[in-house]
């Protein structure tokens, strides 16, 4: 019933419970997840949990954050698609929090590597994965720059764990991308995210755990798993003023519309 578009299920206190964090979707009714790629040095295990488990799909990429690890070429990314059920490219875009005492013109190296994945999304024709914090505008720009602006050509993708403001939700779902929100919609004072929630149409949104961060009211503070997502929706649902049954039904087919490849057989 439910999906979850992003999770690290490969983080180790989470591979450490893996049957106890299937048993619990399975309860909670989440039915799929799509583990997200954010090294090269650890993809192989992103990549044989996805094999392992029929209703479990990765993707490829190096996050924005990771600033002391291998550096992916558009052949690294390319040839990795192949090694298993990799269904989209990221998580990738441009992360400006974490300058740690960094110039914007030192972050060049963010910026190409984020070009370097749309590329690749584009000549693999998969979705991109997107993550941006303090960087909408470089984000918004540079995907526009690089054809993503939602015409032929253009292979779309995602914001994933959304925090930024409804103009930016708007030039975003523009471009042709879904939003996805994550647990951050259920912590009380997260008003800016709960009022982008409401706007931003069922049809174009997905949800997600981003596990083991970010878990969900009630279970804040806590190691986050897929099987929190429901508690998502069920804020969606609620600031729509619709049952969750219907978040749950068209999320996830909005998941197999973006993830097209989680319908083939690999
Ligand atoms: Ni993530």
């Amino acid at each position: 019933m439910f999906v979850d578009s992003h999770c690290h299920l490969n983080y180790p206190e989470l591979v450490a419970q893996m049957g106890s964090i299937r048993l619990a979707m399975q309860d909670a009714q989440v039915d799929r997840a799509l583990i997200i790629s954010t090294q090269l040095e650890t993809f192989q295990g992103v990549c044989d949990l996805a094999s392992q488990y029929d209703n479990f799909w990765c993707t490829v990429g190096v996050h924005p954050d990771e600033d002391h690890v291998l550096e992916p070429t558009e052949e690294d990314l390319l040839s990795r698609i192949a090694w298993g059920k990799v269904v989209g490219i990221g998580e990738t875009g441009l992360d400006y929090y974490r300058l740690n005492g960094r110039s914007y013109a030192e972050m060049e190296w963010q910026r190409d590597r984020f070009r370097v994945h749309i590329r690749v999304a584009q000549q693999a024709q998969l979705p991109l994965v997107i993550h941006t914090r303090d960087a909408s505008e470089d984000t918004l720009r540079i995907l526009a720059e690089e054809g993503e602006d939602g015409r032929v050509g253009s292979v779309g993708g995602v914001f994933h764990c959304f925090t930024e403001n409804w103009e930016v939700a708007q030039a975003a779902l523009a471009l042709g991308f879904y939003i996805s929100f994550s647990g951050i919609v259920t912590f009380k004072n997260a008003l800016q995210i709960k009022e982008v929630a409401k706007n931003v149409p069922l049809e174009r949104m997905l949800i997600e755990t981003d596990s083991p961060y970010l878990a969900p009211t009630p279970h804040r503070g806590k190691t986050n798993n897929p099987s929190f997502v429901p508690f998502v929706a069920q804020e969606v649902a609620k600031l729509k003023g619709i049952d969750v049954e219907e978040v749950a039904q068209v999320t996830s087919l909005n998941f197999e519309n973006l993830f097209k490849k989680t319908k083939e057989i690999f």
